[in-house]
């Protein structure tokens, strides 16, 4: 008898900013994804939060904005209910959350997938909320000893209670170019490069916009220095490995939105894999990578983002971690499956093991036990 297929759930979407991102990388995984080993099923949200499957699924990833078919009774719990059930027709045996950014990398969704006991591809909730906020991330860096940019966080309601004091106390640890971030986003919306006090306020403002809590770092190298961005690709649950190491060459002064999804042609960001980096810079990134995986709990996968200030007047050059994305983009063109087919894992083995690790990993898991 035929090995019984694995019916993998592709969901994609979402409320957040990062929709049409994530249409993109789903579309990008539906392409390359073997239907001989797999029954596929397209699960997908709308911007406003509505659950759809089907052709109403298929719609949404063609770019219809209003999905002929009308399913708004169906909401993420029922549709996690049923794709809990094994028994019935609507059973999963894995879902491939293909979203970015706030309700799909926060661990929000994640916890949906652990009530239900399903198995999902990646990082579980506390590793996706920890990716996600970061103040938390760099906290987890801190404690594992990585490397960051000097850094301040405030809370929107302190900012707006007393600016003059929050501009004493930024001045007090850190020296411009600062960049400004909301805590929780991606995809640097709402973040600002600030070059000196006067354009402070409008920048807290806007990521006050965004979040609760803004962090703001000092701009590694300093005034008029644009950093190397160097990115590895993370995969594996208890022993992850790193792949070769990739650079981003933003097309504006810094990688911000317009950067890495609107300019094209001759204007766009450019990438480079392998990075020119010395045999010694390359190990010791790979390892920081490794490390700020193991410091967030993450698995599956994940892409870690450092910066570099280039050496200069005698000082050696400075490798900082930036930050770990949890679900980085993830069309076949994207940095992170790029990584993998440079180091020897192509797009469809890559698809192929993120499914295996995700239930690994709920295997693993079954062998808790919750009470005595
Ligand atoms: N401390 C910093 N020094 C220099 N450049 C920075 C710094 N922080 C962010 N940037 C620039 O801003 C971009 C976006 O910041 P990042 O923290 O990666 O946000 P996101 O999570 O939205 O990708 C980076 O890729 C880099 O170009
Ligand atoms: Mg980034």
């Amino acid at each position: 008898m035929a090995k019984k297929k694995l019916r993998v759930g592709i969901l994609f979407g979402g409320k957040s900013g990062e929709h049409e991102i994530s249409l993109r990388s789903a579309r990008s995984i539906l392409k390359a994804i073997d239907r001989k080993k797999y029954d596929v099923v397209e699960l997908g949200i709308t911007k406003e939060g509505r659950w759809l499957q089907s052709s109403a699924a298929q719609a949404l990833l063609g770019g219809e904005s209003q999905p002929s078919e009308d399913l708004s009774g169906e909401t993420g719990l029922t549709i996690a209910a049923a794709a809990a059930e094994p028994a019935a027709g609507t059973g999963l045996d894995v879902v491939f959350p293909v979203l970015h950014g706030t309700f799909g990398e926060d661990g929000t969704i994640q916890g949906l997938f652990e009530l239900a006991d399903i198995a999902y591809v990646g990082s579980g909730v506390l590793g996706s909320s920890a990716g996600m906020d970061k103040d938390a991330m760099k906290r987890m860096f801190f404690a594992a000893g990585l490397p960051m940019t000097p850094h301040v966080t405030l809370l929107r309601s302190e900012w707006r209670a007393d600016a003059k004091k929050s501009t004493r106390l930024i001045e007090k640890t850190l020296q411009y170019p600062v960049f400004v971030k909301p805590a929780n986003l991606g995809s640097s919306v709402g973040i600002s490069k600030v070059k000196s006090r006067a354009d402070l306020a409008v920048a807290m403002d806007l990521a006050a916009s965004f979040d609760r809590k803004i962090v703001i770092e000092q701009g590694v190298g300093g005034p008029g220095v644009k950093p190397r961005e160097l990115e590895v690709a993370v995969l594996g649950n208890d022993t992850p490995e790193a792949s070769v190491v990739g650079e981003i060459v933003p097309a504006k002064e810094f990688y911000d939105y317009e950067a890495k999804y609107e300019l094209n042609g001759a204007d766009e960001s450019v990438s480079i894999i392998p990075a020119k980096l010395t045999k010694a810079e390359e190990k010791k990134i790979r390892a920081m990578a490794i490390a700020a995986f193991r410091a967030c709990d993450c698995a599956g996968l994940a892409r870690v983002d450092f910066l570099m200030a280039p050496a200069s007047k005698g000082k050696p050059a400075e490798i900082v971690l930036n930050e770990i994305n949890t679900l980085p983009g993830f069309t076949s063109i994207s940095m992170y499956p790029k990584l993998w087919g440079a180091s020897g894992v192509n797009y469809s083995k890559l698809i192929d093991r993120l499914i295996e690790l995700a239930l690994e990993r709920h295997r693993e898991k079954q062998q808790t036990h919750f009470s005595r």
